[in-house]
């Protein structure tokens, strides 16, 4: 069977790790959280399939997944790779970003998957944050439906 992997950096309200826990089947992939297991060495040569995950923290994925990404970019070719990212914008401009991010690693077959989400960063936290409740039911359900199109 095919293995699969997700990757994530998600730690502002763990709005990616719960979306994507939400969407999943969990026990069909093998969870890395790059953020805890720092020492962990991920075996990507065994998974076919691999899901990176992050929140947009000034306008990029986390520096640890951009770093994680830059020094693996050889073991991601001939992979089916998709990225998911959340955010307090959610703006077009992020999944553009992301995707060509992954372009630049050689990862040219990239799909992402981006959502609004919950965000009480610097100010914000003073008004009680934005998109309270993100990401909702309606934002699982496009997410499973766009996993079941790409995977
Ligand atoms: C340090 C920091 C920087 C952020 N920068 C941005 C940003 O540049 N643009 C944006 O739309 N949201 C930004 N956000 C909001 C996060 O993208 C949003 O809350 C995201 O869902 C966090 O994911 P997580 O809960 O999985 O960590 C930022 C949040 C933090 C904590």
């Amino acid at each position: 069977m095919d293995k699969k992997a997700i990757i994530y950096t998600s730690y502002h309200h763990h709005n990616t790790v719960n979306l994507l826990k939400d969407a999943t089947d969990e026990f069909e992939y093998d969870w890395y959280n790059l953020l805890r297991d720092k020492d962990v060495k991920i075996p990507l040569s065994n998974y076919q399939t691999i899901i990176f995950a992050s929140g947009i923290y000034y306008g990029r994925m986390h520096k640890v997944m951009v770093n994680f990404l830059l020094n693996h970019k050889e073991e991601l070719e001939n992979k089916k790779v998709l990225a998911i990212i959340t955010s307090g914008k959610g703006a077009k401009g992020y999944a553009k970003r992301v995707k060509s991010h992954f372009k630049n690693l050689n990862v040219s077959n990239i799909e992402v998957f981006s959502c609004l989400a919950f965000d009480t960063y610097g100010p914000l936290k003073l008004i009680g944050g934005v998109n309270k409740g993100r990401p909702n039911y309606d934002d699982v359900n496009n997410l499973k439906e766009f996993l079941n199109n790409h995977l």
